[in-house]
């Protein structure tokens, strides 16, 4: 278990230097999510130390999880028919999108290949049963990073110096309570983690 920030461990995952996958991104959010985005990366490592994960991956997926937050639905769809994803995507939208369909753009754009990180961009959104301790950690970063305010999220905070786990149970239990309310679509995949990740 890698626990501490390793910085060769970066340039062999990323073929940039921190300053310009900053900068990349800043050209593709608005401040407000930019500034967000930072504040995951940090949030992100600060988990992985706690739980002895990769600090390193945990920093590039949190910094990047948001990195397609902005672009065009056409373009999503556009990419949803290029890498030939499932056609049931076509029924939702940017909530969903900018997750499962935007980790293509980390790919594609930044040259990021590695497996572990695209996967916990792209699960972000909607979840998995299997989620890896890396998987949750960007997933819960997201939710309870300092600048959220919302109702509920220091319920999540204190969830999350019980575990992670935990963390990810009332995340879920949360986020599909909300959605519920808002009666909005709720894509299966986020069901099946709640069946499995949160319930006792
Ligand atoms: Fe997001
Ligand atoms: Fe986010």
């Amino acid at each position: 278990m890698a626990s501490d920030y390793d910085p060769q461990l970066f340039q062999e995952l990323v073929p940039h230097t921190h300053e310009e996958v900053v900068a990349a991104l800043k050209e593709h959010l608005g401040d407000y999510r930019f500034q967000h985005c930072l504040r995951v990366e940090k949030q992100a490592m600060t988990i992985a130390e706690t739980v002895g994960a990769d600090v390193t991956r945990a920093g590039i997926a949190g910094l990047l999880h948001d990195y397609a937050k902005e672009r065009t639905d056409e373009e999503f769809q556009v990419m949803i028919t290029a890498q030939h994803l499932s056609a049931d995507l076509l029924d939702y939208g940017n909530a969903i999108w900018h997750g499962v369909v935007g980790r293509y753009f980390v790919e594609q754009e930044l040259g990021i290949h590695d497996e572990p990180i695209l996967q916990a961009i792209g699960r972000h959104t909607i979840g998995d049963p299997q989620m890896t301790t890396l998987d949750k950690i960007v997933f819960v970063a997201d939710y309870v990073e300092p600048g959220r305010d919302f109702p509920g999220v220091e319920d999540a905070r204190a969830a999350l110096a019980i575990g992670l786990d935990q963390a990810v149970a009332k995340e879920l239990q949360e986020t599909i309570l909300h959605l519920v309310q808002k009666q909005n679509k709720i894509y299966p995949t986020t069901f099946a983690t709640y069946n499995e990740l949160g319930t006792n």
